[in-house]
Order: structure tokens, then C-alpha cells, then sequence
């Protein structure tokens, strides 16, 4: 089905299929290659940035986008596609105005006067980068904000949560939920000391411990790792600057002589119980898990040698350089020495596992291949073993790209990877967005069903899969 694309020549981000969409629709009965496994119950959640008024299209970063989700919610071999914007207080306020009241990060310093009503939030939430979901609670969220509450299936916005009270500071989009205790672990970063704090929520949702994390200056700090006795957090070197940005430069900088290093501390602890161990210096945007191995502490993540999300990023001869592959780093707790090692050469980002096993050992890494040429641009999705230390992938084709990949189990799943990978994929010369549903245990054979989504799926950020109906 062909798709109209409207051409926005002065910013990547706004071209193609990174163009937002503004039409919220719902698709039934769309056309299937293959066949949609009825074991395959739950909700496939998909959220980026879709702004709905820019300030300046010149300007526009792609972290200012309104929040958009894309879900496809399966049930007994049938498909339910939704999209929906996330009805944050800041987009209500644009939309009510009827054009652009947030002008976006790089347009902080712009004069233009805004006519955001008095009493009205100075940064909007965006709700535009990832989920959680704990406590039978689905959360859009937004790393310098609290986060959105969600109603499955139908993806109405409840608003932001502060849990009572209890929350104060920015929430990432990457907190971590460990099925076995229940407990949902967090952080936030900010550019004012504390420039870290964490805390911990019940399995019933009570936010129950926080503290202070001590940092040496503020960091893009985008994701951390926990394990069953430990959480881990990154002090990496893409540095937060504000004089920097005041000055016209970026407010993220990449500074390797900030060195790199990754602190561990107990699930409960506190500030002075974080042992901090000197890595490698590189950068490090997402985590996929890490677990406690006898004194050991494993971490696997991506990594990259350095980073473009200090600047624009769009720099096509440093790929390489930019791109992350698949690393590990293990702790040793008694000894202090830290060993590192690439695992796989596939270049690649958004490192998932089964949700299920996050904070304990995995065996299987997923994440998304990216493009060798284009940036910012996935062509296909990988599998690392970490038994054989295999990587297997599978390509989408030619002028064919997707997103983050999201394990999705079996109903009645027995294995870590019994079950599917499940993203959206984008035939760019088609003009037309697919849903993919592969095999977790056989990825080269390809998807075993796809489906024509009738609706365009612009590329967005992080995805998840629920499987609770
Ligand atoms: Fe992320």
C-alpha cells in the first residue's frame, strides 16, 4: 500500500521515515505473509518521537519529538495495530494553542518569546523514548521527567506519576525490573548535584529507597544494569555542560579525559557503599543485562569507541567509530580487577534479553544490526549466544530498516529463548511498514509471519512486549 511521504529536506530527522505521522488509526485483518503463531498473546509496543508543532524545523532534534506509541496487540493468530500520541500535559497545552509553545533543546537560547500559558511546565515530558512495565502498570517514559501512565489496550494517557510523593527526581527510560523479587530499580540524572540519585519500588509500586549517587560532574548517564545483589551505574564520558552550551556549543560533549568507569552497589545501599572500578574509556548508551556470577560481577552491553550524540551524529566516515558492538565487562569483587572483551563484531544497539531473566544470567543477547553507511540506521536484527559465543543475524533486505527488536516468549515458553522477536520494519523503496515476527531460535530462516501494516510506522526509539492480556 503505497504511503505519501512528505519531503523535509532541511533536517534527517524529519525526512523519510523519520517524517512524524499525525492521523491516530486502528488496522484489522491486514494482509500476512506467513501466518501469526497463536502462541504469540500480548502486546508488541513500539514509542518515538512524533512531534505534532516544531519550533524551527532547522533546529529540530530528534530527543523534542511528542511521544508516539505504536502497538500491535496479538491474541489466537490475529493482529491488532494501534497509534496513539501520548497525551502529555505539554502536548494538550500545543495542541490546545494550536501550534509550538516548547521550542526544543537546540532552540533554548532562540529569543522568540513562547505563549506558554502562566503556570504551565517550563520542559515538557515528552513521554517519547521507552516503557516499563511493573506492578500491571504500563509506563511511557522520558529521562528528565516523570513517568506516563498508560491503559493497555487501548493506549489512553492516565498522566504523569510522582509514586505519591515519593519520586524526587528525573526517572530514566531504562529502569529495570527483576521478575523474581518484583522490585522495578531506577535512576536519574540531572545538572545540579546530586547529579545521580536512585530508588528503588516495591513490587506493589511503593517507592521504598532512594539516595544520592556521587559523580565527579554531571553525565548523559542514558541506561544502567542491575543485577540480583548489585546495581551498576556508568559513568561514561559523554559529559552535560550547560556554560558549554551557553557558550554555542553542544550541551552533550564527548570528553574521553573524563575517563570511564562503572560503580557497583548493593540493591539497598547507599552513596558511601558504591565501589567504583576504572574501565576502558568508551561509550556506552544501553545496557542489555548483567547478573552476579560467584565474586563476579557481568555486565553486556553495547559499546562504542566514541560518541556522535554529543553532536549531530549524521557524520557517515566515523561510523565505526560511533557504532557499538556487543561488550562485556566482569568484576571481579574480591580481586578489583576488572576484565573486558568484545563479543560479537556486528555493529549494533538497543541490547535486549528476555525480560523475564533481566538482573539474573543470560544466555541469549538480541539487538538491532545497524546499517554500515547510513546513520542511525538498523538493516537488520542479531542474536549472541553467550554459551557458543555465536552470533546469528538476519537481514531485512535491501532499503529495508527497522527498530529495536523485543523478545516476545511462547505462551507455555520452557527455554529463555522459547519464544519470538517481534519489530516494526520499514521497505523504504515500497513505502510500506511491516511488523515482523521472527523465530527466536531460528532467525536466518526469517520472519515466519509479516504484516503489511496498512498505516506508516515512522522509526522511532525503544520497544517493549507485554504479555499479560
Ligand atoms: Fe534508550
Amino acid at each position: 500500500m503505497a504511503q505519501t511521504e512528505t519531503a523535509h529536506a532541511t533536517n534527517f530527522f524529519l525526512d523519510g521515515n523519520f517524517a512524524p505521522v499525525s492521523d491516530e488509526r486502528d488496522a484489522q485483518d491486514m494482509p500476512v505473509l506467513g501466518e501469526i503463531p497463536k502462541d504469540l498473546v500480548g502486546h508488541f509496543l513500539r514509542i518515538g518521537p512524533n512531534p505534532a508543532h516544531i519550533f524551527n524545523e532547522a533546529a529540530y532534534h530528534t530527543f523534542d519529538g511528542d511521544g508516539m506509541i505504536h502497538a500491535m496487540t496479538f491474541n489466537e493468530g490475529s493482529a491488532h495495530y494501534r497509534n496513539r500520541f501520548v497525551q502529555t500535559e505539554g502536548f494538550q497545552l500545543e495542541q490546545a494553542h494550536g501550534g509550538w509553545l516548547y521550542k526544543g533543546m537546540n532552540s533554548m537560547m532562540d529569543p522568540t518569546p513562547s505563549e506558554l500559558p502562566t503556570g504551565a511546565p517550563k520542559n515538557k515530558n515528552l513521554a517519547n523514548t521507552a516503557f516499563a512495565y511493573h506492578n500491571k502498570t504500563l509506563y511511557a517514559l522520558h529521562e528528565p521527567s516523570q513517568p506516563t501512565v498508560i491503559d493497555l489496550p487501548e493506549l489512553t494517557t492516565q498522566g504523569a506519576t510522582n509514586f505519591d510523593g515519593k519520586l524526587k527526581h528525573p526517572f530514566t527510560a531504562h529502569p529495570k525490573v527483576d521478575h523474581l523479587s518484583g522490585e522495578m530499580m531506577t535512576f536519574g540524572y540531572a545538572f545540579q548535584a546530586p547529579f545521580v540519585t536512585y530508588s528503588v519500588i516495591s513490587a506493589s509500586g511503593e517507592l521504598m529507597h532512594s539516595t544520592p549517587i556521587t559523580i565527579s560532574k554531571p553525565v548523559f548517564m542514558h541506561d544502567f544494569a542491575v543485577t540480583e545483589k548489585y546495581s551498576l551505574f556508568l559513568d561514561f564520558p559523554i559529559t552535560l555542560d550547560i556554560e558549554r552550551a551557553i557558550a554555542g556549543g553542544p550541551a552533550l560533549g564527548f570528553e574521553p579525559e573524563h575517563g570511564s568507569r562503572i560503580g557497583v552497589m548493593p540493591r539497598f545501599g547507599s552513596d558511601q557503599d558504591v565501589r567504583w572500578f576504572d574501565v576502558a574509556t568508551g561509550s556506552v548508551v544501553h545496557t542489555a543485562n548483567a547478573w552476579d556470577d560467584g565474586d563476579n560481577v557481568v555486565l553486556q552491553a553495547s559499546r562504542s569507541k566514541t560518541s556522535d550524540i554529543a553532536g549531530a551524529g549524521l557524520n557517515a566516515e566515523n561510523l565505526e567509530e560511533t557504532q557499538g558492538q556487543l561488550y562485556e565487562w566482569r568484576i571481579n569483587l574480591t580481586t578489583g580487577v576488572v576484565t573486558e572483551r568484545t563479543l560479537s563484531t556486528v555493529y549494533c544497539d538497543f541490547t535486549r534479553v528476555n525480560d523475564l531473566h533481566a538482573c539474573h544470567p543470560t544466555r541469549y543477547v538480541y539487538a538491532a544490526a545497524f546499517n554500515p553507511q547510513r546513520p542511525f540506521s538498523f538493516d537488520g536484527v542479531m542474536k549472541f549466544d553467550n554459551e557458543t559465543q555465536a552470533t546469528t543475524t538476519f537481514q531485512y533486505g535491501a532499503n529495508r530498516f527497522g527498530g529495536e527488536a523485543v523478545f516476545a516468549p511462547r505462551v507455555g515458553a520452557t527455554t529463555e529463548d522459547d519464544g519470538y522477536l517481534v519489530c516494526f520494519v520499514q521497505d523504504e523503496a515500497a513505502q510500506q511498514s511491516e511488523c515482523l515476527i521472527l523465530d527466536a531460535q531460528d532467525l536466518a530462516a526469517g520472519p515466519v509471519a509479516t504484516i503489511m501494516v496498512p498505516h506508516r510506522v515512522p522509526y522511532g526509539f525503544h520497544a517493549t512486549w507485554v504479555g499479560d492480556l
